[in-house]
């Protein structure tokens, strides 16, 4: 039996498996959108590469994972309907972590995350009919709470139906978490939002650059529209993908909904930016949030602009709203089960900016070795290509 895992090549989805695969002893399905089962290995291999050695990754492709070659939004995620069902017989527990973050494409929110959802549900009730289903787990985002000023939400007064979101992305979300409730009512669910992720508080290096590129265009400003005093709730990756994994494979978790997020721990925009200034031997910021209205309005006319300035605007445009609700999540659900808190994002964003300005915002991946992929028989199954090769 094995944890049907998606979003294995993604950011987030990629340290789930890296946890699973160190810290466990399952067997994983995981789904690749891949043209052939080559291209599945490669592009696999490019989203672990963070976390194993070639030879570690290509012991674990041979032994522990089978990769289903498909697509969230096709029916059936495009498998024949022999896959699919040797899918829906191997898996005893899912972790759907796939998900368009497309802020500004409704299309795309609508595809991947709704009907996708929804692909996923129906292939959680199909392992549920044959032999029974262990857990449903599903990252979703403190995104789901809508419209927030000078707030701490609660897990559990998060969705509020009537209350306006910022994007298609955080009403898309919000509905896969009430699909996942109303039609999987008896399986054992659990119910993840991280706040903003942001790096990894163990080492600089990142994949993920969307996000850093909004605090490095931040942090070169040398005047902030922000409240010096108000709180962004950050995350580091590493805390994210460990309660997941730990509170996925734990019998009984106390909750059904855990916020992954920093809390009422979360530093001001003050404590982000002393530190962060101390380790550049710069002045810190002028903050002066009466300029927030003229900054939006600047931000906005640039995002359509080409260049390096628009690609910076254009994102600070989608990340700008939760910049200044002064909203946190409470985490002392999560903090008490595992034990320990995040590592507070003013202890590693120093080496995280370093490493992303250094290497211009990209990560340099290594080849998929030539000589180790001609050793072994990794299964695979999928579309388009269609067949089982083994
Ligand atoms: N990053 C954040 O700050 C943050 C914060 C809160 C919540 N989250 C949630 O965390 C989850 C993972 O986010 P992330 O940052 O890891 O995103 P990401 O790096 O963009 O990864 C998205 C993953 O979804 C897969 N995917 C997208 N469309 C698909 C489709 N049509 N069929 C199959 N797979 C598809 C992608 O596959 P390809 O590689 O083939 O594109 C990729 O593996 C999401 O559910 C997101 O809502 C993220």
């Amino acid at each position: 039996m094995a944890i049907f895992l998606t979003g294995s090549t993604g950011y987030i989805g990629a340290h789930v498996a890296a946890g699973l695969l160190e810290r466990h002893g399952e067997r994983m399905n995981l789904l690749v959108r891949a043209q052939d089962e080559h291209e599945a290995e490669v592009r696999l291999w490019k989203s672990m590469q963070l976390h194993f050695s070639f030879p570690q990754f290509h012991e674990y492709l041979r032994t522990r994972i089978s990769i289903f070659r498909g697509d969230l939004t096709d029916s059936r995620f495009g498998l024949s309907a022999e896959e699919y069902a040797r899918l829906a017989q191997s898996t005893d527990s899912v972790i759907h972590c796939a998900a368009s973050l497309n802020r500004k494409s409704e299309k795309a929110c609508l595809n991947v995350n709704l009907r996708g959802t929804l692909e996923v549900i129906k292939l959680a009730a199909a392992a549920r009919d044959h032999h029974g289903l262990r857990r449903f787990s599903h990252v979703s985002t403190v995104a789901v709470a809508g419209h927030r000023f000078n707030e701490v939400v609660q897990e559990d007064d998060a969705i509020q139906w009537d209350r306006s979101d910022y994007d298609p992305y955080a009403r898309t979300k919000k509905f896969c978490e009430h699909m996942i409730r109303e039609l999987l009512p008896e399986v054992p669910r659990t119910i993840f939002r991280p706040s903003i992720v942001l790096g990894d508080s163990r080492h600089a290096e990142t994949t993920q650059f969307d996000m850093v590129r909004a605090f490095v265009f931040l942090a070169g400003l040398p005047v902030l529209p922000f409240r010096a005093a108000d709180k962004v709730d950050i995350v580091p990756v590493n805390y994210v993908a460990d309660a997941v994994v730990a509170l996925h494979q734990k019998p009984r978790p106390d909750h059904e909904i855990y916020h992954l997020s920093s809390g009422t721990q979360s530093q001001t925009y003050r404590e982000l930016t002393m530190a962060l200034n101390r380790a550049r031997e710069k002045r810190p910021p002028i903050f002066a949030p009466g300029l927030e209205k003229p900054f939006t309005a600047t931000v906005n006319w640039l995002a359509n602009r080409e260049g390096r300035m628009g690609r910076a605007a254009s994102l600070m445009k989608v990340f700008m709203p939760y910049l200044v609700w002064n909203t946190v999540f409470d985490n002392i659900r999560v903090v008490s089960e595992l034990g320990t808190s995040p590592q507070p994002f003013s202890e590693y964003s120093y080496p995280l900016l370093k490493f992303s300005t250094e290497n211009h915002f990209s990560y340099r991946y290594k080849e998929w070795p030539t000589v180790p992929s001609q050793q072994s028989k990794v299964e695979f199954v999928g579309t388009p290509m269609g067949g089982s090769l083994a």
